[in-house]
């Protein structure tokens, strides 16, 4: 079978890199994919946007599977037109992939489907928004309706932290609505689920630290670092979050005729009781989460996104290693206000003769001297397994101190709380 991967990060070469190893995939192409992929399939030069290109390839090629990465191609309507060309995709249509473009969308869903989120209100007014923060007070959330690639989201605790956000919204970051919500406490988790929109494959949990410097200090980054399974949750609250989340939200998606295939990813937060409450939903694996749940996942890969793309009949039980895994990712000077780009990255080599290291390539390109350089803001996914989270985060941690590059930085302190 041939497949295609489309995008170019962390999160991207984990998914090439465990559909490499399954039974039933004989060739991989990556658009664009990246230096790391590059070892386990065909790079094509296409950017993720690019959907005529991208369907006249499958087309060529013949292309079996397209799984998309990212989230930009899915609001463009990736998998609709590749869908309608005959091509199997596992991944969301346009109007499935609002639950993660619109934030007011996702939250007309959850209310609807009597899902647990934050008490909110949407405004398209900017004076009505600005006087419901004075009527409510803070600590609040402000966010912007669409994609700000993570820059769209205030946590406030002033009304004119509110206010300032509410401005940036609608100047900024010209929004058409702004979403105002309770503010939550507790801790955040990940749960992902594959899903053709009715059958379910729950994926393992896991936990991603935002903040770019240690004790979650610093602004907001793409993900500094996961763990799985996370400590943060246990079986029963899985099951919860299966039957007071994904079911629901599922079923009013299918009411809707727009029902969701591809991956669904709760961000969720645990409070101190046990709580369980949906910060957001995004349309697609998370980043880097990706890169430790596959990491522990046993199964082939092809053997779930398949069936779910195609209709098949058969998707075996899912099967887990036991072990916890810990990704820390390096990142390039300035990020996450700026990358630095062209320094030169040396010793991942040295970290993957241990064999429980992976590598994950993610801001990383080629020089003209066919050097490996930081082309980004996350540069590298460093993973590891342990037979404790303990262990992982030591055999991670040892891992980052082998590898190397001008100004490389990362947190220290990914899975300890
Ligand atoms: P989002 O893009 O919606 O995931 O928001 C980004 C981050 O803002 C989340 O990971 C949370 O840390 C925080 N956040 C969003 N909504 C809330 C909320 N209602 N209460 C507390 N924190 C929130
Ligand atoms: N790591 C968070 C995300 O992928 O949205």
């Amino acid at each position: 079978m041939k497949v295609l991967v489309v995008g170019s990060g962390g999160r991207e070469h984990a998914i090439s890199w465990k559909l490499a190893q399954s039974k039933h995939v004989t060739e991989i192409y990556n658009a664009p994919g990246n230096p790391g992929m590059a070892n386990v399939g065909e790079n094509l030069s296409l950017a993720v946007d690019d959907i005529e290109g991208i369907k006249g390839v499958c087309i060529e090629k013949g292309i079996d599977l397209v799984v998309v990465g990212p989230e930009y191609p899915l609001t463009l309507g990736l998998v609709d037109e590749l869908t309608k060309a005959g091509i199997i995709t596992f991944g969301p249509t346009k109007d499935a992939s609002r639950m993660e473009s619109s934030k007011a969308y996702a939250k007309e869903i959850m209310h609807t489907a009597g899902v647990p989120t934050a008490s909110y209100k949407r405004f398209s007014s900017e004076q009505d928004a600005l006087a419901y923060v004075e009527q409510e007070g803070a600590p609040i959330v402000v966010k912007a309706d669409g994609l700000a690639a993570g820059k769209g989201v205030f946590v406030c605790q002033t009304q004119d932290e509110a206010k300032e956000g509410i401005s940036q919204v609608f100047s900024a970051l010209d929004s058409a609505e702004v979403v105002i919500e309770e503010m939550l406490s507790g801790v955040e988790v990940s749960y992902i689920v594959a899903t053709d929109g009715t059958r379910v494959v729950p994926l393992a949990t896991s936990h991603d630290y935002k903040r770019i410097f240690d004790d979650d200090q610093g602004p907001n980054t793409g993900g500094m670092g996961t763990v799985s399974p996370t400590p943060r949750m246990n079986a029963a609250q899985e099951q919860e979050v299966l039957s007071r989340v994904i079911e629901p939200v599922l079923a009013e998606l299918r009411k809707r005729n727009t029902p969701f295939c591809g991956f669904l990813y709760a961000g969720l937060m645990v409070g101190s009781q046990g709580e369980i409450n949906v910060i957001e939903f995004n349309a697609r694996l998370g980043d880097p989460e990706t890169q430790v749940i596959l990491r522990r996942l046993k199964s082939d890969l092809f053997d779930i996104l398949y069936p779910l793309a195609s209709g098949a009949d058969d998707i075996p039980q899912t099967q887990w290693i036991s072990e916890s895994a810990v990704c820390v990712t390096l990142a390039s000077k300035g990020y996450p206000q700026s990358s630095h780009k062209g320094d030169v990255i040396t010793g991942i080599e040295t970290a993957e003769a241990n064999a429980s290291c992976v590598v994950f390539h993610a801001g990383t390109t080629l020089n003209p001297s066919g050097e490996l350089v930081t082309g980004g803001g996350r540069v590298l996914s460093v993973t590891s397994l342990g037979d404790t989270l303990e262990n992982a985060r030591l055999q991670t941690y040892q891992a980052c101190e082998l590898i190397s590059f001008d100004g490389c930085q990362y947190r220290g302190d990914i899975g300890l709380g």
